[in-house]
């Protein structure tokens, strides 16, 4: 069981770094897209895509590791506040990711407006991923 909390601890901080990775980092490809000649948007936009993709996968990561930390290291009716409140966070993450997703695909297709929206949810993404890890600092101390 020891082995298994460590490689879980291993997964849970490696899909930080992947996850903050693409929070932090599509913004900033995203504004070279929009400053960049329209030549090279569809080279930005595959990286957006890659870069998404990989902070999808590392949310997974942090949910099935996450689980089975609470599972295996602690008590689910014990838990803190600040615990919750990471919780809470994490839901409402992941449907800004969905919707940022969504919003995207509109863009790409010429919806101006899904295009001014981006900057704003890359904001968001990022002050919220802080967020969560601030809880998940002062859940966990
Ligand atoms: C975006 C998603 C997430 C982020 C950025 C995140 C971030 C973090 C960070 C920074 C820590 C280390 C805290 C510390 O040791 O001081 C941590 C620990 C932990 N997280 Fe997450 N987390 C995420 C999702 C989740 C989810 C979905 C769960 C559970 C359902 C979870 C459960 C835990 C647990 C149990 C620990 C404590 C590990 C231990 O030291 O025993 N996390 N998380």
């Amino acid at each position: 069981m020891d082995l298994l909390v460590k490689i879980a601890l291993w997964s849970h901080f490696l899909a930080i770094g992947v996850g903050g990775s693409a929070t932090f980092g599509i913004p900033v490809v995203g504004r070279m897209m929009l400053q960049g000649p329209p030549e090279a948007r569809p080279s930005f936009g595959g990286t957006i895509d890659r870069l998404s993709k990989m902070g999808r996968a590392a949310i997974g990561v942090l949910i099935v590791s996450g689980l089975f930390l609470v599972w295996a290291r602690y008590d689910a009716a014990e838990m803190p506040a600040t615990f919750w409140a990471k919780m809470l966070l994490v839901v409402l993450l992941i449907a800004l990711v969905i919707y940022t997703v969504r919003n995207g695909a509109r863009a790409r297709a010429g919806d101006m407006a899904a295009a001014a929206r981006g900057p704003v949810l890359g904001r968001v993404g990022m002050g919220m991923f802080a967020l969560i890890v601030l809880m998940a600092t002062l859940a966990f101390q």
